[in-house]
């Protein structure tokens, strides 16, 4: 089988142009692989092991991406609306044509970690209740949560319309507020698990999945990509 995949193809997966102009960019000889400069949209190149550059820059050809955001409040999490604002939309140019999309969902109102990729299987993975990838969530409510709380919250709460939620955690933390750890993602889990205890949500913010946490720096719209040892952590310490 052969795993060479054609240049142009290569460099608008990078982010870098669009099809057409990643052609023109390599026949105008901006583009390097492994220090030559090759001037044929159609040469075949190995992604694996080959170092290429655009205008000296090197670029980052890796076939699967994956970032972390720290999504803010009244952001939608779909990869395009035509009326408001998404995820997509808090991206780089370069970045915005990599194919990102994110990781299962988080409401519009709730903010904090979001992963965004372009390998479908990671993402399944993640969303998959058979992984129990656990979820953290900060929440604030109307009501103060209780020991009553906890304990329905660690036998599965059964929601309004009777679906049945695995055991999750419940931490009550000052007055109103509280940390939820789910290991699966229903549509708007943990506002309803909080709602059918009588604790509606007021403020909703995901701390982290799996063993990855939300860094600190990460300001409210900022993202970036994540390394090894960060994606290792997601599948390490539930
Ligand atoms: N649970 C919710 O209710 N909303 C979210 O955005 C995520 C989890």
């Amino acid at each position: 089988m052969d795993l060479k995949e054609r240049l142009d193809k290569i460099l608008t997966g990078s982010g870098v142009a669009s099809r057409s102009e990643a052609k023109k960019l390599i026949r105008d000889g901006r583009v390097m692989v492994d220090g030559k400069p090759v001037q044929s949209p159609e040469e075949k190149i190995d992604r694996e092991n080959s170092e290429v550059r655009f205008d000296g820059e090197l670029i980052d050809i890796s076939r699967f991406r994956y970032f972390i955001m720290n999504k803010p409040a009244g952001v939608l999490s779909v990869t395009e609306d035509r009326k408001q604002q998404t995820v997509l939309d808090l991206l780089s140019v370069r970045d915005r044509n990599l194919g990102l999309f994110p990781v299962g969902r988080l409401d519009k109102d709730t903010e904090g970690l979001l992963l965004l990729t372009n390998d479908g299987d990671f993402s399944h993975k993640i969303i998959s209740p058979s992984s129990a990838i656990s979820k953290v969530y900060y929440a604030e409510v109307d009501g103060i949560p209780n020991d009553d709380d906890v304990k329905a919250f660690s036998e599965g709460l059964m929601l309004g319309d009777g679906t049945r939620c695995l055991p999750a955690r419940l931490e009550l933390k000052e007055d109103c507020s509280c940390l939820v750890t789910v290991f699966e993602g229903k549509y708007h889990q943990v506002k309803r698990m909080l709602a059918s205890r009588g604790k509606p949500v007021r403020v909703l913010k995901r701390l982290s999945v799996g063993g990855l946490i939300l860094p600190e720096d990460l300001k409210s719209g900022e993202y970036r990509e994540l390394d090894n040892s960060e994606l290792c952590k997601i599948f390490n310490g539930n």
